[in-house]
């Protein structure tokens, strides 16, 4: 293998001690502590998962959580109350409504209540709008931890070409718009892009978020460039579950300089980036 390896977990543990740091200053000097809240509509296994992770990274951090578990059958009016009610409790400073939702529950609606100042997750449009012309506000926390991992390695992309394969509002979309505003000449790619491996070629960062296991091979990498899997596939192998990402992990670490694993690569930065985000809408609130 030639790459070196991106540790996410590492990485991400360092961050979430430095948000205990600066929650714990927060609470010692103004007497706040930043408050996250956590829905989750129904018991989607993955999502539970997923909801208890954040939950412990909140206790780890110094962080207050406050869970909200509603059964699957709860009405979008339900939920739209308890959103009104988050935005309007000034000890939340952070709202993550958990998705999926529900097939009765419409999410752009719910995700467009949220306070567009406490929403976290950076879903909300204004939200969207702000990253996109450069204005403070959130922004999702799989591109910022992506984004985290690529400046250790990279401080300046000007001159640099960056290859976004996934166009999705979560990821594709706000993660081309960091890459952007760090001048790097930005490609989003997409199912309907021609010659994608040979674009690929083209790139010194190559971000994977398209949810297609083992998608990306060693031979779309270009040599020494920057490899950021966001996907998180879960494959049988041997008739054994395995968690894989977009990318080809074997095969690109031959030709890659640096490269994240899955697990234990974006994954936790997500997360971690949850916690800042929080800790962000906590602070600006005091200032
Ligand atoms: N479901 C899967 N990923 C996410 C996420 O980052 N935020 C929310 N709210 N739901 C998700």
């Amino acid at each position: 293998m030639v790459a070196q390896i991106i540790d996410g977990f590492a990485i991400a543990a360092e961050l979430r001690r430095d948000i205990a740091v600066r929650a714990a200053e927060m609470k010692d000097k103004h007497g706040v502590v930043p408050g996250l809240a956590v829905v989750l509509v129904g018991d989607d296994p993955a999502s539970g998962v997923y909801v208890r992770n954040k939950l412990k990274a909140t206790a780890e951090c110094g962080l207050r959580s406050f869970e909200h578990i509603l059964p699957a059958d709860t009405s979008e009016a339900d939920l739209l109350a308890l959103v009104g009610k988050l935005n309007a409790d000034p000890a939340v400073h952070g709202i993550l409504v958990q998705l999926p939702l529900p097939k009765q529950i419409d999410a752009d609606k719910v995700l467009g209540l949220i306070d567009p100042d406490k929403d976290v997750d950076g879903f909300h449009p204004v939200n969207a709008g702000r990253l996109s012309i450069g204005l403070p506000g959130f922004v999702p926390c799989t591109p910022r931890g992506a984004q985290i991992l690529i400046d250790r390695l990279l401080p300046s992309l000007a001159g640099k070409h960056a290859v976004v394969i996934g166009r999705s509002n979560i990821v594709g979309k706000p993660m081309a718009q960091l890459l952007l505003q760090k001048n790097a000449t930005v490609t989003i790619a997409h199912s309907r892009t021609a010659d994608l491996p040979d674009l690929c070629r083209t790139a010194d960062v190559l971000v994977a978020a398209v949810g297609r296991p083992l998608m990306v091979k060693g031979d779309w990498v270009k040599p020494g460039a920057v490899v950021i899997d966001v996907g998180i596939n879960r494959i049988e192998v041997d008739g054994k579950g395995k968690l894989v990402g977009d990318v080809d992990f074997a095969s690109a670490a031959e030709v890659a300089g640096f490269i994240t694993p899955v697990p234990k690569g974006v994954g936790p930065m997500t997360i971690a980036c949850l916690m800042l985000n929080t800790l962000d809408s906590a602070a600006r609130r005091i200032a």
